[in-house]
């Protein structure tokens, strides 16, 4: 049955080319469906489009399809194209003509945008805050390990003493810039297109501001073609976001590799997070962060296959747009399994407190031999030079003590300040900073 039956069935291969994956994906909008509904037909019964009486019985009726999507039975029937069409077709089975009522001054082209702010609204807090649990864990173990150094490279060739503090800590602050992304997709989301109707308003005097505040959106699309040209856009930078935090999970994805591998040794996860080979016995191979590598770079492409879903598109609604649910909504889920799952290796990680203990790294400390002469008065380049010759003759010693005390350097982490950072940040987002932050400042910083 299609809401826009005029006395006709469509034939069946075009039916199932253009519904495509809709019966299954806007299950994930049922719920934001019912809601749009509820603040629209609130706003209907203000401009007597809606009977004082109908509206509770309405409300009451949108509130069980609500809780039923809430509890995963919302099941799109056979025959029904989407999750509007399925939301008018259980009201007017119950309700009767009550039901054909909610659909004045909407479009199911507004319907289906509002439903996909709120969606993508919830989704970016979700991932925010799976972003924010990565955070904890990355400060914690850039805390607990503070002391223990590792080699640091440039050009891939053995460079300057790092240490576990910095690297952990460096993904840590690192992430509050994917966090910032995130804050922008969530404003450009945080935007009520409801009212826009199929792209140009309506002859109904709506009251747009009301379902704005009745939705909790910051503002709305003033414009009514601008709302619909949102429709892409607010996919676009979501997914440009999603792609932010996919890049700094990819590169963390790649150093766990290459520290696992015995040529480094750096850290070592217990075997039953490791897996074998089917035929060297001895492998123990860090299939996790290989999957997680390359799903994190198959994300980054997400941006750039939506800008080639809508290039060109000509103004106002076109079905292609159906498509970015097919894009969209796997990668919002795949960006927090990722996470989580980054978070959860984490909590076994062993590190290798002994690394540099190997003379293969003596030649890290140079520059802090260098740096220690230059303090006790030799001139910068003399000591450089004086090095440099007892590095090519064979000669050079480390001393081997690190004494960096710079904001941001081995002895001085800033870790307290970078919490703060990504404190403010993610406030933005509709974090709740003393659940997700409170506890874990006292305990580790
Ligand atoms: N499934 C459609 C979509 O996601 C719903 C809107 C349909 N509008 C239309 N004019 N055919 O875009």
């Amino acid at each position: 049955m299609k809401l826009w039956n005029k006395g006709y069935e469509p034939d069946k291969l075009i039916e199932e080319f253009t519904v495509g994956q809709d019966r299954e994906l806007d299950l994930r909008l049922a719920r934001y469906d019912a809601e749009g509904s509820m603040a629209h037909i609130r706003m209907l019964a203000t401009i007597g489009l809606i009977t004082d009486e109908e509206l509770p019985v309405l409300l009451k009726e949108l509130e069980e399809i609500r809780q039923m999507a809430i509890r995963g039975e919302f099941v799109i029937e056979d025959g029904i194209e989407d999750v509007h069409s399925q939301v008018e077709v259980m009201l007017t089975r119950k309700l009767g003509d009550m039901g054909k009522k909610i659909h004045s001054g909407r479009s199911r082209n507004d319907q289906v945008l509002v439903d996909l702010k709120l969606l993508m609204r919830d989704e970016l807090r979700s991932i925010a805050e799976a972003v924010v649990r990565l955070f904890d864990r990355l400060q914690s173990l850039s805390e607990e390990h503070k002391a223990v150094l590792m080699p640091g490279y440039t050009h891939n060739q053995i460079a300057m003493p790092s240490s576990f503090g910095l690297w952990f800590g460096a993904y840590a602050e690192s992430l509050i810039d994917d966090m910032e992304m995130l804050v922008a997709a969530y404003r450009i989301a945080d935007q009520n297109p409801l009212g826009s109707a199929a792209g140009y308003g309506s002859s109904f005097p709506l009251n747009r501001e009301m379902t704005t505040e009745l939705l909790g959106f910051r503002t709305l699309h003033y414009n009514v073609v601008a709302a619909q040209m949102s429709r892409g856009k607010t996919e676009k930078a979501v997914s440009t976001a999603i792609a932010a935090v996919a890049a700094t999970l990819g590169r963390f994805s790649m150093d766990i590799c290459q520290f696992m591998c015995q040529n480094f040794g750096f850290i070592k996860f217990p075997d039953e997070f490791t897996t074998g080979s089917s035929i060297m016995p001895h492998k123990k191979n860090p299939d996790v962060f290989e999957i997680m590598r390359g799903k994190c770079n198959r994300l980054q492409a997400v941006p750039n296959e939506l800008a080639l879903l809508t290039a060109n598109l000509p103004l106002g609604y076109n079905r292609d747009l159906q498509l970015m649910k097919d894009i969209i909504f796997p990668a919002m889920t795949e960006i927090v399994g990722c996470l989580n799952m980054a978070d959860f290796m984490l909590g076994h990680i062993q590190v290798n407190r002994n690394i540099l203990d190997d003379p293969k790294y003596d030649y890290l400390f140079t520059v802090e031999d260098v740096n220690r002469l230059a303090f006790s008065g030799v001139p910068f380049r003399e000591a450089y030079k004086k090095i440099g010759f007892q590095v090519q003759n064979g000669t050079y010693q480390p001393t081997r003590t690190v004494d960096h005390s710079h904001v941001g350097s081995i002895g001085n982490l800033a870790n307290s300040l970078i919490r703060k950072k990504m404190m403010a940040t993610a406030v933005q987002i509709g974090i709740n900073v003393e659940k997700n932050f409170a506890k874990k400042s006292e305990n580790c910083l």
